[in-house]
């Protein structure tokens, strides 16, 4: 029986224990060890190949739909392959060991949800849910186009798009409200996965230590938010999140 060398130190693990309301911070790093690759992570990064306003925002979506369409085709069809790792599981878990629990995700691949997570507030919306450019119809199905075009909406005919908010939009304002009065309000925050360069999403960790909360940072690199955190655990969150969680709710 190996003894697994203590992940936190013994105040950390109090603090933990007796947290009435935990929030969580994800980004695109809890789900690279679920296939997906990260924005700007230099050997998978997205970005490092595309430019993300060529495919990613509102300009692109208004000049070329089709190649929007392609590249989130492209990217939803990774996302349908993937499945919640370790990491996603341990959060779900957690969920169920604190008596509030608040998961705030960055990313819009769904995984939290599949690993059983029950309340996850998603910030840059949902990439397996399309809506229209006119009037956000959700739409779940559409006549197929030809190669390098943008279906219709079969409401109002407008071209459609994924759920997902681009460079340079709004996040839904009801959804980071909440994510602001849980930053707020929580007695520890887990920042888990993000290179912490997307404001306002980037801003939460800062708004939780401001008010007293724990925050702790799990990434294998360092990020402009590991100087927010008053612990860094670096290292994949598939394999440090499920010994925090027997570590503190064994
Ligand atoms: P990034 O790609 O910017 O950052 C990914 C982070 O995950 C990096 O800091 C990596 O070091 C870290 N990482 C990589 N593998 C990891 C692992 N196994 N465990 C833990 N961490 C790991 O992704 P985000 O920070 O999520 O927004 O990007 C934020 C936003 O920028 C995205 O939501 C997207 C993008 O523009 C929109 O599309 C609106």
């Amino acid at each position: 029986m190996t003894t697994e060398r203590p992940l936190l130190p013994a105040e950390v693990v109090r603090w933990l224990r007796k947290a009435q309301h935990v929030a969580v911070l994800t980004g695109a790093g809890i789900s690279a060890e679920s296939g997906i690759p990260t924005f700007r992570d230099a050997q998978t990064g997205l970005w490092a190949r595309y430019d993300p306003r060529a495919l990613a925002s509102p300009e692109a979506l208004a000049n070329n739909p089709g190649l929007v369409w392609a590249w989130y085709a492209w990217r939803r069809q990774k996302v349908a392959q993937a499945r919640p790792n370790p990491g996603h599981i341990a959060l779900a878990k957690m969920e169920r060991l604190v008596p509030r629990f608040t998961l705030i995700t960055q990313n819009v691949d769904g995984l939290h949800q599949q690993a059983g997570s029950q309340h996850v507030l998603e910030l840059h919306g949902n990439i397996m849910r399309t809506v229209c450019v006119a009037h956000r119809h959700p739409v779940s199905h559409w006549e197929p186009v030809a190669e390098g075009e943008a279906p219709k909406c079969p409401i109002c005919g407008s071209v459609l798009r994924p759920d997902v908010v681009l460079f340079g939009e709004n996040l839904p304002h009801d959804v980071f409200q909440q994510a602001l009065e849980a930053s707020q309000t929580c007695d520890a925050m887990l920042v888990i996965g993000t290179s912490g360069v997307v404001y306002p999403a980037a801003a939460l960790p800062d708004i939780a230590r401001e008010q007293g909360a724990l925050v702790i940072e799990i990434n294998p690199q360092a990020t402009p938010l590991s100087d927010v955190a008053d612990l860094t655990l670096r290292g994949p969150a598939g394999e440090i999140l499920p010994a925090l969680v027997r570590q503190v709710w064994p």
